[in-house]
């Protein structure tokens, strides 16, 4: 895709600086961020090396040598679980020269890689070299897997691939005041899905974010059962969250309401009937209802293209019920159903944005979470258009 003709870079800065915290003036971001592949590298850097990543529920990772692969905006990554039970990610580059050691997600004693079979402890140290007599001054203690800081708080795992990392609780700000009663950390990921979307990746999250599109695009399944939620919480830290109480089982459709697993623990009053959406920017947005909790992570692959993980998760004393398997069943079905009508207008959203003549627009009062989103993503990318142009 080519840059698109009526934005040019002047155009683009003023468009992002006119972007602020009060969303009722505010424009949104502007289509060629959506839209322009030669901002893809621009993101990158602004936002996706420059504090920290969601990588998701860590219970993901159970057992030592669980691990999965990632591509985090351009950067091979692998996030794998050690012998000592820490969870540690990695550059997934081989220090020989420089194969991606691990594809996918499974479980390893270590990591081998395929091409010369130089392999690594889970803890990263180079363990096994085949052939290197030769090599003079060879240390393998130097030739350990480059490692990333990887954080875990209230069950959620986050990876920096920043110069300068900044601390986790500060970029959590006050999450716990807002997400305590849910004990996160208390979840068990039952299904994980990957795959990819042909948009971009802030529009898979901004739809999740906002209860605008409901009447529209999920008319006869999960529109009923949402009344206007409560105004966005006024939090601190690099995160959007909103309660809405439900008139139902948000995670069941209505024919499978019976199927509604109990309540969990450490939920009281009127959030035992509601649900908390929360976007924890850049990447990482779920939805916590009182009996599950249902996640997705999107990274960009192009500008009009990102890949999504799609997690659902449970309270750990819901998993004892006989008849778990069953009822689990309603919930993914509901949460496919709900995607499933969500991604025909991703496609046909990113068709309009990839026009050159699309144009910012504006935050209607159901989508303040997309708005929050928009005012810390449009001055770190102004900065990174700053640093591009003195580098250029
Ligand atoms: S590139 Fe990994 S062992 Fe050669
Ligand atoms: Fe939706």
């Amino acid at each position: 895709m080519s840059v698109k003709q009526s934005t040019t870079s002047r155009d683009l800065a003023l468009q992002l600086a006119e972007i602020s915290g009060d969303a009722d003036v505010s424009p949104g971001i502007p289509p060629a961020c959506y839209a322009d592949d030669g901002l893809v590298p621009v993101e990158r850097g602004a936002i996706f090396r420059d504090g920290w990543i969601g990588l998701g529920l860590a219970d993901r990772w159970r057992a030592a040598g669980d691990y999965s692969a990632f591509d985090l905006a351009g950067v091979p990554v692998i996030v794998v679980r050690d012998r000592a039970g820490e969870l540690r990610a990695y550059a997934n580059s081989c220090r020989h020269r420089g194969s991606a050691l691990l594809a996918g997600n499974g479980n390893c004693k270590r990591i081998k890689c395929p091409f010369h079979w130089w392999t690594y402890d889970l803890d990263g140290r180079l363990k096994i070299y085949p052939r290197m007599e030769n090599a003079r001054n060879f240390d393998p203690a130097d030739y350990g897997l480059v490692e990333f800081p990887l954080a875990c708080r209230h069950g959620l795992a986050f990876v920096s691939l920043a110069p300068q990392t900044p601390s986790i609780d500060d970029w959590l700000g006050d999450f716990d005041r807002w997400h305590a009663p849910w004990r996160l950390d208390d979840l068990v990921a039952t299904r994980v899905r990957e795959f990819t979307v042909d948009c971009n990746w802030k529009t898979f999250l901004e739809v999740f974010n906002e209860y605008y599109h409901l009447p529209a695009v999920h008319p006869d399944s999960i529109s009923w059962m949402y009344p206007e939620p409560d105004p966005i919480d006024d939090s601190s830290g690099a995160f959007a969250t909103q309660f809405g109480e439900t008139t139902a089982a948000s995670a069941l459709l209505e024919d499978s309401q019976a199927a509604a697993l109990p309540v969990a623990a450490g939920l009281d009053g009127r959030l035992r009937l509601g649900t908390r959406y929360t976007w924890i920017f850049p990447n990482l947005t779920f939805a916590a209802s009182q009996d599950s909790l249902w996640m997705y992570s999107a990274l960009p692959l192009a500008a009009d293209r990102c890949s999504v993980t799609q997690t659902v998760a449970f309270p750990a004393a819901s998993l004892e019920l006989d008849d778990f398997d069953v009822r689990t069943e309603h919930y993914y079905q509901r949460i496919d159903a709900a995607l499933a009508e969500d991604l025909p207008f991703l496609l046909e959203q990113q068709r309009g944005l990839d026009s050159p003549f699309a144009q910012p627009g504006r935050f209607g009062r159901l989508e303040p979470s997309v708005a929050r989103f928009a005012a810390w993503y449009a001055p770190r990318l102004l900065a990174g258009l700053d640093t591009a142009a003195r580098q250029a």
